[in-house]
This record gives structure tokens, C-alpha cells and sequence, in this order.
């Protein structure tokens, strides 16, 4: 058999928070935020579970096509738009709708021409000060946009950076509604921390990601406080165990050392899986069903953990790294990192398992 280093993903699970993301937002349009592969998950592995929101966002052009060459038939938002003339036609003949975040992108699309005339969502910076145009061009844009046969429809956009914070995303949600006073354009705002705290003011079109991986955007608030289910769930096996006398260290470097004689699983998944090297000893690993820890420092392939209290484990033990019974949230809290960085780092060479609900089959 080979080796069990296994990314599950669970379709069930997905949507279900695709309902939550509904219960928060029940007028808005969701577009499930898709990029990056779909935050790690594998994008066709997720598609199955996409039929429930109203479109899908993402930023990769490639990805975008495949979605339609698998005849996925609803919105597809690009969300950093285009980066060049020649991806117009593409973008025009599959039927993408694009952000439009900068002067240089308003001139492109006013030298079109397309065949098809696209749908564009105006970003506006807010206050983030990353992608979008000044509050005070709104107006202007949206006049001159509306003004090119290339453009079909516009909508008005902005991104919270501080959707967790509420001072911070008071003020930009002031400075959205100050851009877009007077316009009569739909309006798209929310992400996952958006939706859960600003769910009144998060416009006809919401922008789900995190959330939807069952991880929680709002800190202090647990994913499951929240409703939300865990998508993906790491999992391994032990593949040896050493019995160590007190006093001895454990792995590379001297990151830890026994306290008590001790039973030592290796378990096969290390940072070249996409376990984060910079998780310390005491992170919480589930091996045979009962919770325990990661001990001395993770290796490229191989991670140590402590079974001492855990006699019935032995090689061929199951061992949950994160997901289901252990939120993603929490390895990342210990390694330092956000769940977004682990979900999206999840190496090649795990084998990713797509299911409906429950556990998976290792011999699968
Ligand atoms: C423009 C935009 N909208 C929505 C999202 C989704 O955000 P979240 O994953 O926090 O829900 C992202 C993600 O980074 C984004 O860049």
C-alpha cells in the first residue's frame, strides 16, 4: 500500500456552509471565491458542490476556461480582471466578467473590440489601498465605462480588509456608499467576514471564500460557533514507533526532550506535505481517535508525536492533522500562519479524496 498522506475533502460539508453563507445574506447573490484552486481544495474536486451558489470568483484565466470547457454556465468573476489586451477576447468568447480596478484597465477595454460585450465590476479603493480607484473617480468611471460598446453591465465593488474589525470596516463601508451615491448599479462587498458581521450592508452580491472552507474569519470566534463545517481534513498514519527513555530528544535539533519514558509515534506527513514547519511542540494532532501532541520539530516528511497515553496506537494508526474533531484554525493559530496559508499550501503529492460525508476508506 502506498503512502497514506491524505487531503479529504468533504462535498457535504461545503455546502452546508454554502447555506450558512445564505442564512447571513438570504437576498444576495453568492459568488463562491474559487481562486487559488479553490483556496487549496482542488477546483474540480469542489465543482461537484458549486451547483448551489449563483457564480463563482476567482483570478486565474486558465481556470476560468476549464470551468466553461466543463460547462460550468453561470457568472465567473476574474477578480483581478485582465493584465493585457490580447486576454480580452478570451475573457469576451467564455463569457467572463471581469473587476476593473485601474485607469490603465479602463483604457484597454475603451480600445476593445469584442464580439460579446462584458460584464465589469468597478472596484473602488476603500481604504484597503491595494487594488481599486480613488473613491472621488467613481462617478466618472462609471460614466465613462457605461459609455463603451465593450462594457455589457456594471456593478460597483469594494473589499474589506478589516471586515473582522469594526471600526475598520465602518469606515469603508462609509466610503463605499459615498462613491457609489447617486449611481444605480448593483453593489458587491462582502467577503466571509463581511457576511458574518456587516450581513445587512454587504450588497446584492456577496463574495464567499473562507467560510465556505469551514474555517472562521472572525477571530475569537470558532469555526463551529459559527455553523461552519471543516471541508478538508488532513490525514495520516503512524508508520513507526520508538519507545524512549526520560531525558532523550526527539527529531532534529533540540526543539524537545523527554520528561518521562515515552512512546514516540512518526507519523508520515511533514512540511513537504504542507504541515507547517513553524508549528511548535504541543500543537494538537488526533492519533487513533484521541487527541494529543506534536513533539520536537516537523521534518520535510515526517512529523513526531507524543503516544505515551495512547498504548492502543501503533503503526497503521489513523491520525487526523487538521479538519474534522480539529479546526484548521487552531493549527494555524499554533504555527503562527492563517488557515487560508495551510489550505492553499497542501502539497502535490498529498492524494486529495473527494466524499460526501464521513470518514474515508484508507485503503481507498
Ligand atoms: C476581492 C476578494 N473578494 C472576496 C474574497 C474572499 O474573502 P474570504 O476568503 O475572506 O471570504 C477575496 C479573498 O481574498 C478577495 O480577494
Amino acid at each position: 500500500m502506498s503512502r497514506q498522506t491524505i487531503a479529504q475533502i468533504n462535498l457535504s460539508a461545503f455546502r452546508h456552509n454554502l447555506r450558512c453563507v445564505r442564512t447571513q445574506a438570504p437576498s444576495a447573490q453568492v459568488l463562491a471565491v474559487v481562486k487559488a484552486n479553490a483556496y487549496g481544495h482542488g477546483l474540480m474536486n469542489i465543482l461537484p458542490a458549486l451547483n448551489d451558489a449563483d457564480g463563482l470568483a476567482l483570478l486565474e484565466l486558465p481556470a476560468g476556461i476549464a470551468l466553461r470547457e466543463r460547462k460550468y454556465g453561470r457568472r465567473i468573476l476574474l477578480l483581478e480582471g485582465f493584465f493585457s489586451p490580447d486576454e480580452l477576447k478570451e475573457i469576451s468568447r467564455h463569457r467572463l466578467a471581469v473587476v476593473v480596478h485601474s485607469h490603465e484597465q479602463i483604457e484597454m477595454l475603451q480600445q476593445a473590440k469584442l464580439a460579446r460585450p462584458l460584464e465589469i465590476f468597478l472596484k473602488i479603493n476603500t481604504g484597503m489601498n491595494r487594488l481599486g480607484i480613488p473613491v472621488d473617480k467613481t462617478k466618472q468611471y462609471a460614466e465613462l465605462l457605461t459609455s463603451f460598446p465593450s462594457v455589457a453591465a456594471l456593478r460597483l465593488m469594494t473589499h474589506l480588509g478589516r471586515g473582522e474589525s469594526h471600526e475598520g470596516a465602518v469606515d469603508q463601508l462609509a466610503k463605499f456608499e459615498e462613491a457609489c451615491q447617486g449611481l444605480p448599479y448593483p453593489k458587491s462587498i462582502a467577503n466571509s467576514a463581511g457576511i458574518l458581521r456587516y450581513n445587512a450592508v454587504g450588497g446584492e452580491i456577496v463574495r464567499a471564500g473562507l467560510m465556505l472552507y469551514g474555517s472562521s474569519p472572525l477571530p475569537g470566534k470558532p469555526a463551529h460557533t459559527l455553523g461552519l463545517q471543516s471541508v478538508m481534513t488532513l490525514r495520516s498514519e503512524l508508520i513507526a514507533v520508538q519507545e524512549v527513555a526520560a531525558g532523550e530528544l526527539v527529531g532534529y535539533g533540540e526543539v524537545y526532550r523527554t520528561t518521562r519514558r515515552s512512546r514516540i509515534g512518526v507519523v508520515a506527513c511533514g512540511y513537504a506535505d504542507g504541515y507547517p514547519v513553524t508549528a511548535r511542540n504541543g500543537t494538537p494532532v488526533i492519533v487513533a481517535g484521541k487527541r494529543t501532541v506534536l513533539v520536537g520539530r516537523v521534518s520535510m516528511d515526517m512529523m513526531c508525536v507524543d503516544l505515551t497515553d495512547i498504548p492502543e496506537a501503533n503503526p497503521g494508526s489513523p491520525v487526523t492533522l487538521w479538519g474534522e474533531g480539529l479546526p484548521i484554525d487552531e493549527i494555524a493559530h499554533r504555527a503562527g500562519v492563517i488557515s487560508y496559508q495551510l489550505m492553499c499550501a497542501v502539497a502535490p503529492r498529498v492524494r486529495f479524496v473527494t466524499t460526501e460525508v464521513g470518514k474515508v476508506d484508507f485503503e481507498l
